[in-house]
């Protein structure tokens, strides 16, 4: 009989991830390892710690994750997902060469993911105890935007995508972090971007907007290189020399240019993703990615989803970060379709969703 359990694993980046999913949509189990209090010592990633950590951590989180699922061992598991890639090559591999040894041992089939098409398929999930809601229609319009990746998709059908456009410079969460750390806020910037942009009490400046002319391109650098001018501008020294840093400013100067900044984005985002959705008739829109779970980027696209009157779904924000059972989720789809990987199965930390 089938359970339609998957067992996936994520380690494409610096979460090491284990979750236990039925028929692509129920949550039975789901952990996550994260690191982001060892990363933020250094400010960012650094791979090879980033690897040794996943090591670290592969076995309790995956001994975890069968004790939440009820799982004896691996009993009622019919296959292993994992992410190939894209991400660091040395994080994916800790995690391919569990699930290669999972696979091999309990003879289960191994069903390879690509981790954005994870982030999408988030979308579907069902927390444990949350009531059943219908999937979201297809045609869909995908929005993911991480801090390593920021591109809109279309989603013509299960596992058919359309990349429609993408950053030509940084990913949207890599934007939030940089300036994060311009105006001395705490790593990941992300989050706390967003939680200074609330005690924003002058709402009145304006950062540029990178429109890309009508396409559905992204660009962040140049609103970067303005966001580094004016915190210059209010330490009174000069943009192009050396080290910004803006640690020493007001708070209240750093909340109305935390509030700029993320409304600058967020407008770009949400402009660009509601006018493809329309543009190609999508009968929803999903959101996936780290930088989802901003609050504004939320609200915005909630608005001109409305206005289309498609469905927005947005996983909660757990789900949003880089978590197993998203990679769970789309593994289920690509097992119902017969993909499968072999022993030999090996990183890719370029891989893309569709050409
Ligand atoms: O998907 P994710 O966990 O990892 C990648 O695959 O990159 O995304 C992490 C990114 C970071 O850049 C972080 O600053 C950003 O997501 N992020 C946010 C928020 N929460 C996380 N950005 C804006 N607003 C947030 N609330
Ligand atoms: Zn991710």
């Amino acid at each position: 009989v089938s359970t339609g359990r998957i067992l996936a694993i994520e380690t494409s980046c610096d979460e090491t991830a284990v979750a236990v999913v039925e028929r692509g949509r129920r949550i039975r189990a789901d952990v996550v390892a994260s690191q982001v209090a060892l990363h933020a010592q250094t400010g960012g990633i650094v791979p090879e710690v980033a690897a040794r950590a996943h090591l670290r951590w592969m076995v309790p989180v995956l001994d975890e994750a069968c004790r939440r699922a009820g799982a004896e061992g691996l009993a009622g598991i019919e296959a292993i997902a994992v992410t190939e890639g894209p991400g660091l090559a040395g994080s994916l591999l800790v995690g391919i060469t569990m699930a290669r040894t999972l696979a091999w041992v309990h003879d289960l089939p191994l069903v390879p993911v690509n981790h954005h098409e994870g982030h999408l398929y988030a979308a579907w999930l069902l927390d444990p105890d949350e009531p059943e809601r219908p999937e979201p229609p297809l045609p869909a319009i995908g929005l993911v935007v991480s801090g390593g990746h920021t591109f809109l998709v279309l989603i013509r059908d299960h596992l058919d995508y359309v990349r429609l456009g993408g950053t030509v410079d940084d990913a949207a969460g890599e934007a939030f972090d940089k300036v994060g750390r311009l105006l001395g806020l705490p790593y990941p910037g992300g989050p706390a971007i967003a939680s200074a942009a609330l005690q924003a009490a002058r709402r009145d400046r304006r950062f540029p907007r990178a429109w890309q002319g009508d396409t559905d391109d992204f660009s962040f650098s140049g609103l970067k290189t303005a966001a580094r001018r004016a915190v210059a501008d209010e330490l009174g020294v000069a943009a192009a020399h050396g080290e910004i840093d803006g640690s020493t400013l007001p708070s209240d100067v750093v909340a109305e240019l935390a509030w700029a900044f993320q409304d600058s984005v967020t407008e770009v985002l949400a402009t660009k993703t509601v006018r493809a959705a329309q543009r190609h008739g999508a009968r929803s829109i999903v959101l996936g990615g780290g930088v989802a779970a901003n609050q504004a980027l939320r609200e915005r696209i909630a608005g001109g989803a409305a206005a289309l009157g498609v469905p927005l779904v947005v996983p909660r924000p757990g789900l949003c970060t880089d978590n197993a059972a998203m990679i769970g989720a789309a593994g289920w789809r690509r097992y119902m379709a017969g993909v499968r990987a072999g022993a030999d199965l090996d990183a890719r930390p370029s891989l893309r969703l569709a050409a």
